[in-house]
């Protein structure tokens, strides 16, 4: 790399021209921090150029997390941008700011909260650190009661489906509790509550249910496990506890299923957390965990600062982070309210149902979501004999869009589906494009299919032919043949390497 550090002062006024192209004439340091400074304008035009390569996040229809906010939101967010959280002394109002989106929070998800009585809960960076934060408390507690009881407290385990995200994985590996997972099985893609149920044992730190499976967005029964688990609890004498993963659904829900009972209506549920950056509607690095009442946090694992004269109680993972996405979370409940969060889900609900219907229009497709659950559209080939839905994804990308393909989990690990998540920015137009790209990549693959099986038959009858006394016929016959199954062999292996995880 060059730079034009040694320039005279009217030569590097020539220099400092917008683009970088003009200060960089060797390939860039990949390893070691290079030897000397680069003007700002070079360093900003290089890396805006390297990320021009990036996919643009509004195309990227693999995430839940939030990727358009309002500009007067942005605003307060970068006047926010170097405000560390954990200062509380120096920036008391950001922590109130979070308090009271605690409070709106485990309001929403009626928590029974008396009056003059403040939720317990905690902004964290994603539901992934809230779920840790469940996770550790649930376990802290079972372990209470077991040391009192003078039993072993040494094997805890947790129930979930096996369609958990893999934070949940994480908590298991990380925090040594053995992750017991309810198989899920061709078109049940979610927890059943009964193999749940059955498979609690004395040692079952909590079950935890998901309001909005994240591989097809359907709602966890929570109801029905709430009745069962209760019944089990009678006759066993535990007292097993349910967590409530509404990742994606805990912003949903509320506003569009009010009477669906999945939260603190249900006993049993002890602590719920939500994504804030999903339909919390703010950008990636904001979460929620709320608990039922303060009995279900043991305090010793709630570390006391008392920088503010008054004592601020802190249960988190790490010490630092940024304040931005609080006051965003902030802003958008109170901004939007009710109604507006409202109308946001019910036109996602709108544009996903114009996309399923634009996708069952192909005739190609089984659509594996449901018309109740998180906005989204899971579906999966009727046939995949000549091409997989990992191919469909691929032909996706050139038109920009980012759709994962995936298989589903234990023991419908046979079946794969796309899924396209349907945020507030997805409009109904795009919706619209989306279903005809898919057609348009589905007709394509079906004429590739075509001329493969074609060509597979036109050599079959040259080589009858030949083969009429003519020997050399088998070999002409391995060699096209070879060649057309290497092609779609090594793609199909290029497709595959490149599936995209979701999240
Ligand atoms: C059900 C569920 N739980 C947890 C997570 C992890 O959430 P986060 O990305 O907020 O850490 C996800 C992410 O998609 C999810 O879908």
């Amino acid at each position: 790399m060059v730079i034009s550090t040694t320039y005279p002062a009217a030569e590097q006024q020539v220099q400092s021209s917008t683009f970088a192209s003009r200060y960089v004439r060797e390939p860039l340091p990949r390893f070691k921090m290079p030897k000397n400074s680069m003007p700002k304008e070079a360093a900003y035009q290089i890396i805006n150029d390297e990320l021009m390569l990036d996919g643009n996040p509004r195309l990227n229809l693999a995430s839940f997390v939030t990727t358009w906010m309002e500009p007067e939101c942005n605003k307060l967010m970068m006047a926010s941008i170097n405000k560390n959280y954990v200062d509380m002394d120096e920036y008391p109002v950001t922590t109130e700011l979070q308090n009271r989106c605690v409070n709106m929070i485990a309001n929403l998800y009626h928590a029974p909260i008396g009056d003059g009585e403040t939720a317990v809960g905690v902004g964290t960076v994603g539901s992934s650190e809230a779920i840790m934060l469940a996770g550790l408390a649930f376990k802290r507690k079972w372990q209470q009661k077991r040391k009192s009881q003078g039993k072993p407290y040494d094997k805890p385990n947790i129930v979930t489906g096996a369609n958990v995200q893999v934070c949940w994985e994480k908590f298991a590996r990380y925090f040594e509790v053995e992750l017991k997972e309810v198989k899920l099985k061709e078109g049940y893609y979610v927890m059943d509550p009964a193999k749940a149920v059955e498979m609690v044992d004395e040692n079952t730190i909590c079950v935890a249910a998901i309001l909005g499976s994240t591989l097809t967005g359907e709602f966890e029964n929570v109801k029905l496990l709430n009745e069962l688990l209760t019944n089990k609890n009678k006759e066993t004498g535990w007292d097993t506890p349910i967590h409530v993963d509404a990742a994606s659904g805990g912003f949903i829900a509320p506003f569009v299923y009010p009477d669906l009972e999945w939260d603190f209506r249900l006993p049993l549920v002890k602590s719920i957390n939500v994504s804030g950056h999903k339909y919390g509607l703010v950008y990636a690095g904001v979460g929620w965990v709320v608990w039922r009442s303060k009995e279900e946090l043991p305090e010793d694992l709630v570390f006391h600062i008392n920088y503010l004269g008054s004592d601020q109680p802190t249960f988190t993972l790490n010490f630092s982070k940024g304040s931005s996405q609080i006051i965003a979370q902030y802003y958008q409940l109170i901004r939007l309210g009710f109604e507006g969060y409202q109308n946001i889900i019910e036109n996602c609900i709108e544009n996903a149902t114009v996309l399923k219907e634009g996708i069952e229009k192909t005739g190609r497709f089984d659509i594996v979501s449901k018309d109740v659950g998180v906005p989204l559209v899971a579906f999966a080939l009727k046939d995949s004999s000549k091409y997989t839905v990992f191919q469909i994804s691929e032909g996706l990308r050139k038109f920009g869009w980012i759709v994962p393909a995936y298989t589903m989990p234990a023991d419908a690990q046979h079946i794969a589906v796309l899924r396209v998540v349907i945020r507030e920015d997805f409009s109904r137009s795009l919706a619209e494009r989306l279903a005809s790209h898919i057609e348009e990549v589905v007709k394509e693959l079906d004429s590739l299919a075509s001329v493969v099986a074609i060509g597979a038959s036109h050599v079959d009858s040259v080589v009858d032919a030949v083969q009429e006394g003519n020997k050399g016929g088998t070999a002409a016959r391995k060699t096209e043949r070879d060649i057309q199954a290497e092609v779609i062999t090594s793609w199909r292996r290029f497709v595959e390497n490149k599936r995209t995880g979701v999240c």
